[in-house]
This record gives structure tokens, sequence and C-alpha cells, in this order.
């Protein structure tokens, strides 16, 4: 994976084969994740109802799914779905659920051709039995892929996640003395998986709204005012050619070894 495999794929003379000649292939993010916003305000605008924003917004992530694979991405991980979503019209998360099922399987096939490993980050219990059997069916299908993870955050909230893990260390019966950091990070969701390094928002929000509170401690913040399903390609080589320009300190300072070291 890397330049030739993206300009391979996006069109020649596109803004996004120009934007990928620029991107530093030695220093790509190993984690990208996505607070995908903007659908309904997107559909408002065109005075369409919001699912249809969410209809538009499939689009978007599957070409934002196969430019990080592409570019060589080792975790992409995308807010689909809060816990606190349910508190949207019964009609609305009824045509969500419904577009997921359909992205999965209209999206197997290509999730398989890019050697992708999805993952379902978030409590699957409450999701009605056809979706997780939709879920269930492309997680099992894919695990066995090597390349990029691909963690689609559904019923997914970062205080949840993190007392959830919370009861794991208590039932495990694990020793206070013996729980630190690295402990506590492989009982999240993310277990195993690189912190992500930038997280993109769109739609313009300055706000995390209860995503990977854990994990994001140190990741570099992109927003864009680009609605979700405006959101392609071209956009997510800007957000990683402005995160190649950051100073990630860590609470350092510029040039420290430990940091270089990195
Ligand atoms: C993001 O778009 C999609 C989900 C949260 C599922 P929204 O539906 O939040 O769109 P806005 O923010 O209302 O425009
Ligand atoms: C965040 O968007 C959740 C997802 C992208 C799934 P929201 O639209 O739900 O967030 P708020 O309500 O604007 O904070
Ligand atoms: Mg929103």
């Amino acid at each position: 994976m890397g330049l030739h495999d993206v300009l391979a794929w996006a069109p020649a003379e596109s803004v996004a084969a120009r934007l990928v000649r620029q991107v530093d292939f030695g220093r790509l993010p190993a984690h990208i994740a996505v607070i995908m916003d903007g659908n309904g305000r997107w559909a408002a605008r065109r005075r369409l109802p919001r699912v249809e924003g969410h209809r538009a917004g499939i689009d978007s992530v599957r070409d934002s799914v196969e430019v990080c694979a592409r570019l060589g991405i080792d975790v992409l991980t995308l807010y689909a779905f809060s816990v606190e979503n349910w508190k949207r019209p019964p009609a609305e998360v009824r045509g969500l659920m419904g577009l997921l099922k359909r992205y999965l399987r209209l999206e197997l096939a290509t999730l398989m051709e890019n050697d992708i490993r999805l993952q379902v980050i978030g409590s699957e219990e409450e999701l009605a039995p056809d979706v997780r059997g939709e879920l269930d069916a492309a997680q099992e299908r894919t695990g066995g892929n090597t390349g990029m993870v691909f963690n689609i955050a559904l019923n997914y909230g970062g205080r949840a996640e993190i007392v959830a893990a919370a009861r794991r260390a208590l039932r495990a019966g694990v020793d206070p003395d013996e729980l630190d950091e690295a402990r506590f990070a492989g009982l999240l969701y993310t277990a195993g998986q690189p912190d992500p390094d930038l997280l993109i928002r769109t739609s313009g929000e300055m706000r995390i709204s209860n995503f990977l509170l854990w994990q994001i401690a140190y990741s570099e913040i992109w927003v864009t005012d680009t609605y979700w399903p405006d959101f392609r390609a071209r956009h997510l080589l800007e957000a990683v050619l402005a995160y190649q320009k950051r100073d990630r300190r860590y609470g350092g300072i510029e040039q420290e070894p430990a940091i270089v070291g990195r």
C-alpha cells in the first residue's frame, strides 16, 4: 500500500491525485478516527429528509475507507452511531440501521478486495437481531484479513466504554496496584491498536461528542466545515497533510529525543 495504490485508484489529474503526491509516507498517522457529522444539515439544505443525508454519507464512507486502505493506514475508526443517538426519532434510527445493513452487504466484496478487517466498537447487544446478524457475518468474513482495521463505532459511547473496562477489571479481580494505563487500555474495545494520531470532525462542530475519550488524549484534531456527505478522499488527504505539519510534543518540548524516536 502506498502512493501507487492511491494513484491507481484516484482519477488522474484529480485533486486527490495531486494531494497524495505531497504526502510523506514515512510519517503517516497509524490511526485515523472520524466523527462523521452534518448529514442532517446536508439534507436540510437540499430540502430533503434527514435520512437522505445519511444515504448520501455512504459514498463518503466508501471513499474514505478505500483511500485509507490504499494509503497504508493501520486503523480507521468511523463514528457511525453514538449511545446518545437513540434519542433521535425512531424513523431516523430505523433509516440509519437499514442503511448500515445495506452498506455491509454491498461493501463486503470491497472490504475483502482491500484486505480490510471490520470490527465493531460499541455495545452490539442493544442492536436489532438482523443488524447484529449482518455485522457478525461481516466481522467473521473479514476476520482473517491482515490489512487495515476498520473500526465502526456503533452504539458507542466513550464514557460507557471506560465504565465497561473498569467493570471488566473488577470482575477479573485485577490487583489495584497492578492496574496501570497500559493494562487499562487493553480492556477497551481498541485493545492492541495504536491511539488515533489524527481525529477528524466534519461539519464544523468543535466538540468530541463522547467519542474515544480515553484514546484521543494526544490526538491531533482537524475540523472541516464540509458536511460528511460532501467529504471525499481529497478532504482526507488535506487532513493528513495538515497533520504532517503539526509539531507533536506530548507535553515535552520540540525535538525531545523521546518524541523523535516515536
Ligand atoms: C451525522 O450526521 C450522522 C450521525 C450522527 C448518525 P447528523 O445526523 O448528526 O447530521 P447533523 O449534525 O444533524 O447535520
Ligand atoms: C456525533 O454526532 C455522533 C456521530 C457522528 C455518530 P452527533 O451529531 O450525534 O453529535 P452532537 O449531538 O452534535 O454532539
Ligand atoms: Mg450531528
